[in-house]
Parts: C-alpha cells; structure tokens; sequence
C-alpha cells in the first residue's frame, strides 16, 4: 500500500481499532476560464487537481459521525440528527454542513469513523472546503451505498458551505471537485449544471498554481459587492429585456443600448461576465481542436477583463502574472478562484515546467520579497472511491 494510505490506516487503527472499510480522494480545484461567472449562472472551466484529501473510514452502529483530521489532529463527533455548528473545530463545520443536507436530501445512512488528510493548502484559492465537504459525502456515500448523482452531491457541498458554514460561493468549486476527470477540462453551464468534458492533455501541458503569498483578505466583502452590483446590472436590463434573468442571458448590445442607465461600474462587471462567458464557448471549440496556443490566449483575455472591468486583481497577482507570463515554456497567466490575492494559474509545457518554476520563484521573489509556492498539476478525476489499483 503507498506511504500515504498506510499512514492514514495505522491512525485509523490507533484511533478507532480495526481497520478502515473504504478509502477515498477527494481533490482541490483551480479554475481556467470563467471568473466570476458561476453565480451569474454563467460558463466556467475549471479542473479537479492532484492536490486532494484521502480519507478512510468505517461503517458504525447507532448514529455517531467521529472524523479525525490529520493536519489538524483533532477529532469531532456528532450524532448525524442533531448537527449544531462547532466555534472550536472549524473544519468540520463543512463536513457537519454535508451530513446535515445530504440526510435533507433523502439520503439514508448511519454512523461512521473516518480519519482525513488533506494535502490542498487552505486559504489559498484552490477549494480545500470543497474538497473536503466531498471527501465527507462521498465516504458516506461509499460506505452506506448511498445512491445520489455527482450534481446533486455538488449541490449538497454548496449548500453546507452558503447556509451552514455561512460562506457565500458559486457551484463551481463542489462540482469539478466531485465531477471532473482525469485529463480533463470541465465546462460547466451553470445555470442548468450541464458539462462537458474537454480533452486536455496534460503529458504535454501542464497547469502550475502560483501562490503571490498575499492572503485573500478583501475576499468576502468585495465578492458580495461584485455580486450585489451583478445583481443590480440585471434588474436594469430586465426593464427592457424581462427574459434576462441573470447576466448569463445578457449580450453586449443590450449594454451598449442602456449604458446611460447602467453605473460605470455595472456596466464593467456586466461586460465582463459577458465576454467571460463568450471565451468560455470558444474554449470549447478550442480545446477540442487541441490548440493550446488560442487556449493561453483565452486563459490571458480572461485575466485582463477580470483586472479591468471585474476589478479584482491586485499588486501582487499583476506581478506574478506578468512574471508567469514571460517565464520559459508559459502559454498563459491569471488569477485563479476569486482574485483579489491568492493564487495565479498558467498553462505551461511539461516540458518546461522546472524551468518555468524556477524562473516565478526568483523573479517573484525578486519583485515581491518573498519566495512563492508553486503547484504543478494535472487535471485528475473528482472525489470517489479508490481503486486497489490506486491504493497500491
Ligand atoms: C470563488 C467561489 C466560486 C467562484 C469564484 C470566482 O472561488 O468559491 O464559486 O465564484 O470565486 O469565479
């Protein structure tokens, strides 16, 4: 068994007695096209990465959930009928969240013990309570044979993260963390939850995750002021259009026509969701050609709308994304997740990949006084069970 899994079974061991019945993975994301796009019900494409949390876990009698958390080393318990927030153990607050909807939603299972480990870093864009709201679904699901669609698990994860967590996102980060597919780029409509699975072939090109280092702290208060002034954008153009329901149904014409009844500022962010949603349908077409260079150019455009008309990039995303962009082997930059600090994203030649890491880190840390961290991914399947295959 790799070092991994047997670490997570010994503890398993060490805490619970006996051994696990199932283990699964369950990864991060990083999106490629499609800021700020999902809650205007919008395109986007992102995919699962090699960054996850495994779990392993065990059916038990009566009602009791018991999770242990590797990185944290701590344990919380709860009975499944009776889910109250915890102040103390934050995390499990997104795995509460998921047992409380997901026995909402009609699923039918027991207790549990389980012990996770995450390698997907916190706070820095790439969804590691996605990933772990469906590492908890998932194990339900795997252990008590749960019958429940991959889109309905995603939606379980969102609604733990809005309501119960209290954290407001779009549908994005749930379902590629539970849908996406190895070698794969998946295009979301997230309006009707439809996708598609776009070749993307990660033996020549790989996806790097730069981290600026900068933490994300405008992050909740600015995200709900996109999304109030998406909000208010729609209304106008609903007066004259009343099937714009969402900003997804608007087009450039009809912002053109009323822009003397749009602020500048619901004007930029209509524009932009517009034409992000544009790039979005081209990249379809793009990928499935196979041409990486139009789809670098895509990932840039995407970036620039979102510094200009969005507004949510920031010194320290400028610089790495004009850094990533000069590096050897990039086809692309741009801010990853919500913007603001964070995280960029670049494609890049596998072949180039070292070369292109070494050129972020000393140029950044030039730039920026401090080293940054890089990810070199591949696009992976979403959460499930693994396979002896895997395991081994
Ligand atoms: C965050 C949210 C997503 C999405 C992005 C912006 O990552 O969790 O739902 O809205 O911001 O594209």
């Amino acid at each position: 068994m790799k070092a991994r899994y047997e670490k997570l079974k010994n503890r398993f061991s060490e805490l619970f007695g006996g051994a696990p019945e199932a283990f699964i993975q369950s990864p991060g994301r990083v999106d490629l096209l499609g800021i700020h796009t999902d809650y205007n019900d919008g395109f986007v494409l992102p995919i699962a990465v090699d960054l996850n949390v495994a779990a392993c876990g065990r059916k038990t009698d009566g009602n009791k959930i018991r999770i242990h958390s590797v990185n944290k080393n701590e344990t919380a318990e709860f009975c499944a009928d009776d889910i109250r927030k915890d102040e103390v153990c934050f995390w499990s607050n997104y795995c509460r969240g998921v047992v409380k909807y997901l026995a909402e939603a009609g699923a039918v299972f027991g207790g549990a013990d389980i012990v996770l480990q995450s390698t997907v870093p916190i706070g820095s864009g790439l969804s590691s309570s996605a990933a772990l709201e469906n590492a908890t679904g998932v194990m339900l699901q795997t252990l008590y044979g749960v019958e429940m669609s991959g889109k309905d698990m995603a939606l379980v994860g969102q609604k733990a993260e809005n309501r119960f967590v209290g954290v407001s996102t779009g549908i994005m980060d749930q379902f590629v963390s539970r849908n996406g597919k190895k070698d794969h780029a998946l295009f979301l409509d997230c309006r009707t939850l439809e996708h598609k699975q776009l070749p993307l072939d990660c033996s020549r090109y790989k996806i790097v995750v730069c981290n600026t280092m900068k933490e994300r702290g405008l992050v909740d208060s600015e995200y709900g002021a996109r999304r109030a002034q998406c909000e208010e954008a729609v209304a106008v153009l609903q007066a004259h259009y009343p099937r714009v329901k969402a900003l997804r149904d608007a087009d450039m014409e009809m912002i053109e026509k009323h822009k003397g009844e749009l602020t500048e500022k619901q004007y930029m962010r209509a524009r932009h969701v517009i034409s992000e949603n544009e790039r979005g349908l081209k990249a379809i077409e793009v990928l499935r050609a196979g041409d990486y260079e139009a789809f670098g150019r895509l990932m840039d455009r995407s970036h620039d709308s979102a510094r200009d008309d969005y507004e949510v990039s920031g010194p320290e995303l400028e610089a790495m994304v004009g850094i990533s962009r000069r590096a050897p082997g990039a086809l692309s930059g741009r801010l990853a997740g919500a913007g603001f600090a964070g995280c960029t994203v670049s494609l890049v030649e596998a072949a180039s990949a070292d070369a292109f890491s070494e050129y972020v880190k000393r140029e950044y840390a030039a730039v920026c006084g401090v080293v940054p961290e890089l990810w070199v991914c591949s696009a992976e399947n979403g959460a499930g069970r693994l396979s002896e295959e895997e395991l081994n």
